[in-house]
């Protein structure tokens, strides 16, 4: 749509930052912590990028004080950030461990004394290994309860103090990466059944955490945050389009219907049951995924880049893709189904690095698309450029991120003219931090860190990028000047 005249962004918007504890916190066996899955996953050779590891990612933990600092001198509205479930509960479920509560005390207190506001992530992949050990984690229903448990340990703990939930981040990625494509943990390759039932208990923590909340605190705001990369249909051509639909169905639907409506989409339902993978239910889970999805306040969104999607022949390609984990461009490959799509690259888009579509008006694309569907308040929870930084001078010239940033909130303002109601939008990264599979080298903060590949080199200086004062001034201005 085309308006004269922008409305601009609400006059409450949380203009924010995010960041992950697994990529930024570091101490990793501190103040009674135990493993995570992630600890040991990326102890297995090959893994991740040049071997890296989060045992001192760029050092929050230690350091919280001084990044907070920096937020609050920047003017920032709000931090998105996760919970360690293995600081909380060492084990997964037990004995609690109030050390690590104390240190999520200490970050939010200091976040609301620079009047920012804190937006929490109960989780963000970091499963204690314990539960693995257990139970083989997400993979048992058992996984419900102690996922519930925990998340009403942090809700009584900090809902005085926090008002906005993320559930879960990116289910559709970690489930995906886990249980298909063996690039996260546990490191599962095809393994379709499993990985929609895994994804069907992650629905159910969701929706029993999500109750659990309202119960304790009404006026709590919550959602999931979802890897949403709208799909585009390569031609006019019918088949392309149904191909589209089918891609959307079972890619981008199949979750946020569950958050937003409570249901499975239909059509993906009676194809998985044709393949004999559709998730076992329980008696009740219908309709508590109903009631759940009754009294979630917004989708959130992390939004990257946008796909093309045409129509694959029986003969054709069939691959789950290849994703770009070196920073050589051209390097991904492409993923297909035979007998429904495929995914092209987008030749009429630049892309980054590692192979990312950089697509501004997608950003307002998924607005519009979540709003007419769910009709839901939006959260952005992630947005940003994963790039090569270079310390020039003792500085990061970032033009390029600044140049990202200001194409996408120009179309997330357009969103908001169109209707959308936006409530927060969150760069990735704050500061720079671990790329699970893509080490040190790709950036994304507003801030930089010095610090190497290597584990043990690096001052871990903070030093403010370009894009942190320019940043500054888009809080400043609401989102005015750009
Ligand atoms: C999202 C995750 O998938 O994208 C983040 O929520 C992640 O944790 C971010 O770091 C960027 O991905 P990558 O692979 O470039 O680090």
């Amino acid at each position: 749509m085309y308006f004269k005249e922008s409305t601009g962004f609400p006059k409450d918007f949380l203009w924010g930052s995010a960041s992950a504890a697994y990529q930024v916190e570091g101490a990793w066996a501190e103040d009674g912590k135990k493993p995570s899955v992630w600890d040991k996953f990326v102890r297995i050779p090959g893994k991740t990028f040049k071997a890296t590891t989060g045992d001192k990612a760029v050092d929050h933990y230690h350091m919280y004080k001084e990044d907070v600092r920096l937020m609050g001198e920047m003017g920032l509205k709000t931090y998105r950030f996760s919970i360690a479930w293995s600081r909380i509960y060492p084990d997964g479920n037990g004995q609690v461990n109030e050390k690590g509560l104390q240190f999520y005390d200490d970050l939010i207190n200091e976040c609301l004394k620079y009047n920012i506001v804190p937006m929490v992530t109960v989780y963000h992949w970091d499963l204690p290994q314990a539960l693995e050990d257990q139970y083989h984690g997400w993979e048992d229903r058992r996984i419900v309860d102690d996922f519930v448990n925990y998340a009403t340990t942090l809700f009584k703990r900090y809902g005085d103090r926090v008002k906005h939930w993320i559930i879960l981040n990116e289910q559709n990625v970690f489930t995906g990466h886990g249980w298909m494509l063996a690039k996260h943990p546990p490191g599962k390759f095809k393994d379709m059944k499993t990985y929609y039932q895994v994804n069907h208990h992650a629905f159910m923590a969701h929706a029993k955490s999500v109750l659990a909340l309202k119960e304790l605190y009404p006026d709590a705001l919550v959602g999931s945050s979802f890897a949403y990369g709208p799909a585009y249909a390569v031609s006019d051509k019918p088949e392309d389009q149904m191909a589209c639909v089918d891609y959307e169905d079972l890619k981008s639907y199949y979750w946020m219907d569950v958050y937003a409506y409570g249901r499975y989409p239909r059509s993906a339902m009676k194809y998985l049951e044709s393949l004999g993978v559709a998730p076992h239910f329980e008696e009740g889970d219908a309709e508590i995924l109903k009631e759940a999805a009754s009294k979630v306040d917004f989708m959130g969104v992390n939004y990257y880049k946008t796909c093309s999607i045409e129509y694959n022949p029986l003969d054709g390609i069939d691959s789950l893709g290849g994703e770009n984990n070196t920073g050589k461009k051209g390097t991904a490959e492409m993923e297909g189904v035979p007998g429904m799509y495929k995914v092209p690259a987008n030749k009429n888009l630049p892309t980054t690095d590692w192979d990312w579509t950089i697509d501004p008006m997608g950003l307002r694309f998924a607005c519009r698309k979540i709003t007419s569907r769910y009709d839901l308040p939006i959260v952005i929870s992630e947005n940003g450029l994963g790039a090569f930084d270079k310390l020039e001078d003792g500085k990061i010239h970032d033009s390029y991120r600044i140049e990202y940033l200001r194409n996408h909130i120009e179309e997330l303002k357009k969103a908001c003219d169109d209707g959308c109601r936006i409530l927060a939008y969150c760069t990735w990264s704050y500061t720079d931090l671990l790329s699970w599979l893509n080490g040190y080298q790709k950036r994304y903060g507003f801030v930089y860190v010095d610090r190497d590949e290597d584990e043990n080199s690096g001052t871990l200086k903070r030093i403010p990028k370009d894009s942190y004062y320019w940043y500054k001034k888009v809080i400043e201005t609401n989102g005015e000047e750009l």
